[in-house]
């Protein structure tokens, strides 16, 4: 790939964020971003890094009225040592590909898109975060923008990745959040696309959760659509439930994420001796579980969102303390554990870090 850089001129470039621990979650962009384009003529093509802008596509174009949309979400971590790392990067390339290929849209080849992070996120390594659980969050993008009405998949398509420094996601911190069961909306359903990251999905999430905040909740824990009475994931996570050295997490039904962050959490937790089940877990076993003391913490697994405890759980107007809703210590050692590999602070003995420059 020749990657054109339109360098903009010193004076232009934005200031830097003040606080970093204030950052917040995506409301902070840096100075350029990553396109290229797809046409049927021409394949892949153009690719490029210039100022971040708005972009230019046509009213017609498919995304804006089918949702032909797809995205991912990564961090970049700086090391003590000055190291730019990343966490599985290959893993998020793959998945772009699969959503891709879900939802009729040009894939976009994992190699370009390991090498545009890189070649983007080296060039703005002033943007990334030193404060502790900082990083820099990366977001690549695949949208249809081929100008046509009928229901078909768009002609053309454009890749971009948008990068914004992050603290954390929740309010709390690390702290238990407060999940709202929900047993009347659904986010997906087996068949459809839970599985790929597309912002359909998002979409039909929003009400439901924007009912649960007004609640006072942090996040929707979703049942699954035909019965509401499994477990599936989080509004932005994956869901753990931990039974003294057992963890259970729902298994890949199809119509949820397959998160990368999970998986690593499942690989950590059998490596350091617990058993892990991926199965269908109803919602009354885990109330039960809650309530006979067997269930002894929650957590949640995402790239946003790291590892996050679970303080509560309210279903059917019931409120269920999770470990009094304190931060148990399974799910403090696998936080502690992934972070450090992430940030480089230990040996990672499973090959998930990618060193791709020095600060
Ligand atoms: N589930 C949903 C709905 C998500 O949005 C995310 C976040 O990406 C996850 C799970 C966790 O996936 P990952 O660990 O790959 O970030
Ligand atoms: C992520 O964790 O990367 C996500 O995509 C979750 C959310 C911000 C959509």
């Amino acid at each position: 790939m020749n990657i054109k850089i339109e360098k903009l001129p010193e004076k232009e470039l934005k200031p830097l964020f003040g606080d970093p621990s204030q950052l917040g979650f995506g409301k902070v962009f840096t100075d350029y971003m990553f396109t290229m384009r797809y046409s049927p003529g021409d394949g892949w093509s153009e690719p490029k890094i210039s100022k971040y802008d708005s972009l230019t596509i046509g009213p017609a174009a498919v995304v804006l009225h089918y949702s032909q949309e797809i995205f991912e979400g990564l961090k970049a971590y700086a090391a003590e040592d000055g190291r730019i790392l990343l966490f599985r990067p290959e893993e998020n390339g793959k998945r772009m590909y699969d959503s891709a290929e879900r939802i009729c849209m040009a894939p976009f080849p994992v190699e370009y898109f390991l090498e545009s992070i890189n070649t983007l996120v080296n060039l703005e390594k002033r943007w990334i975060p030193k404060a502790p659980g900082t990083s820099l969050y990366i977001r690549p993008t695949l949208i249809g923008v081929g100008d046509a009405l009928g229901i078909h998949p768009a002609s053309e398509y454009l890749f971009y990745i948008i990068l914004t420094p992050v603290s954390a996601y929740f309010k709390e911190g690390f702290k238990p959040i407060r999940l709202y069961v929900e047993d009347y909306y659904i986010r997906a359903v087996v068949g459809g696309v839970g599985n790929a990251k597309t912002g359909g999905n998002y979409a039909a999430s929003l009400l439901a959760g924007a009912k649960a905040q007004e609640k006072g909740f942090s996040q929707v824990l979703w049942l699954d659509a035909r019965e509401r009475k499994y477990v599936e994931e989080v509004g932005a996570m994956n869901i753990f439930f931990v039974f003294g050295k057992k963890i259970v997490t729902p298994n890949l039904s199809g119509s949820i994420l397959p998160g990368i962050t999970r998986k690593s959490v499942i690989e950590l937790a059998k490596s350091h001796g617990y058993t892990v089940e991926e199965r269908m877990i109803s919602i009354d076993e885990v109330i039960a579980g809650i309530k006979d003391g067997s269930l002894t913490e929650s957590f949640g697994s995402g790239t946003a969102a790291v590892i996050s405890p679970v303080g509560s759980l309210n279903y059917k107007g019931e409120d269920y303390l999770v470990n009094n809703n304190q931060v148990g210590a399974v799910t403090q050692e696998l936080y502690t554990k992934l972070v450090d590999i992430q940030y480089g602070r230990v040996k990672d003995p499973f090959g998930w870090i990618k060193e791709i420059g020095r600060i």
